[in-house]
């Protein structure tokens, strides 16, 4: 059988950031993110009974071609835990592609995990649950994955302690759009995995472990209200603390050009200006402007006219992946 499933990326306005248990791929703190719409992954996954033989396509520019080795391998990994999982023989073909710059601080490894996770599941006949789905897509390392699994406003580990994902409110509740400044689409030089595991050995990553439970109450709270005004500040500290976080590493961690510092001072300019935009940033360069959906047009028009800003990509709050007839390959 051969399913697709098209999967969004996901951006956390309360990072992820640090992992407690690298085995089971457990954070130290709470994330709460917003599922995306534009920015997608789409993973077809055939099931070929009989063989042995695992088949890694990406879609670049409109070409299908072998995936590059390291994509081929992460993949074929996550397979081999899903076959063991779903306890089920054969081999696969995978044919994937994404809408948006892979591995530059931007969650594709969230999107393309949790489109692999569905698609084998559909592929083998399998139904998941979202919770089922979430802790599956999780153990291809990807934290975020877990996330994106599902739409609207989600939080991981649930609110409950269990490991999966939960949501905490649909994408209809509030209609946040996410303009991302691309100041760079180069693949970043140091991964999350490694940023997660030099996280804990900064001087500030103590402080931040303080801050976390009041600043998931103000997100949460943020988002039940659709009060913009008290989501914005806090995203905007999390994200500037997880850099200082990266910074302070050992070995330090720069994911900032001077092209994110100068997107910063413009999210400013555009809230003194009146616009209620605020940032945040992944493990990457880019800045992801956080806007309500009326003002998503201006906010894209101001951050397309700096030098600095490649190319804008204008997203927003999604009801989470399906299955599609249209398939990669
Ligand atoms: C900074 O290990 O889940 O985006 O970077 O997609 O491999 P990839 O992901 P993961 O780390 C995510 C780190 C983060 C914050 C977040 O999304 O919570």
């Amino acid at each position: 059988m051969k399913v697709t499933v098209v999967a969004p990326s996901n951006i956390a306005f309360i990072k992820y950031w640090g992992t407690r248990d690298e085995e089971s791929t457990l954070p130290y703190n709470p994330s709460i993110s917003m599922t995306l719409s534009t920015c997608i992954s789409r993973c077809t996954v055939e099931h070929l009974p009989g063989t042995d033989s695992v088949e890694v396509l990406w879609r670049r520019r409109g070409e299908l071609a072998p995936a590059p080795a390291n994509f081929a391998s992460g993949v074929e990994r996550h397979l081999a835990r899903l076959r063991e999982s779903f306890g089920v023989p054969g081999g696969f073909r995978v044919a994937a592609e994404n809408s948006f710059p892979t591995a530059a601080g931007m969650a594709s490894s969230a999107s393309g995990f949790a489109a692999l996770t569905l698609a084998t599941a559909g592929a083998l006949g399998r139904e998941l649950e979202s919770a089922e789905a979430s802790i599956l897509a999780r153990r291809s390392g990807s934290g975020s994955a877990a996330r994106s699994v599902l739409g609207g406003y989600v939080e991981w580990p649930s609110q409950s302690g269990s490991e999966e994902a939960e949501q905490i409110a649909p994408a209809a509740d509030w209609p946040l759009s996410n303009v991302v400044a691309v100041v760079s689409s180069e693949p970043k030089a140091i991964s999350s995995r490694e940023g997660h595991r030099r996280a804990p050995g900064s001087p500030l990553f103590d402080g931040r472990m303080q801050a976390i439970p009041d600043r998931l109450r103000t997100v949460r709270q943020a988002i039940e209200e659709r009060n913009i005004s008290l989501l914005g500040p806090t995203i905007e500290e999390e994200a500037i603390e997880l850099h200082m976080i990266a910074m302070s590493s050992s070995p330090p961690i720069v994911y900032w050009t001077a092209g994110t510092l100068s997107v910063l001072r413009h999210v400013r300019a555009l809230r003194d200006a009146g616009l209620s935009a605020y940032a945040t940033i992944d493990a990457g360069p880019n800045v992801h402007v956080i806007c309500p959906s009326e003002e998503e047009a201006n906010v894209a028009r101001a951050l397309g006219q700096l030098d600095d800003v490649e190319t804008v990509i204008r997203d927003r709050v999604g009801p989470g992946p399906y299955v599609t007839e249209n398939h990669v390959a």
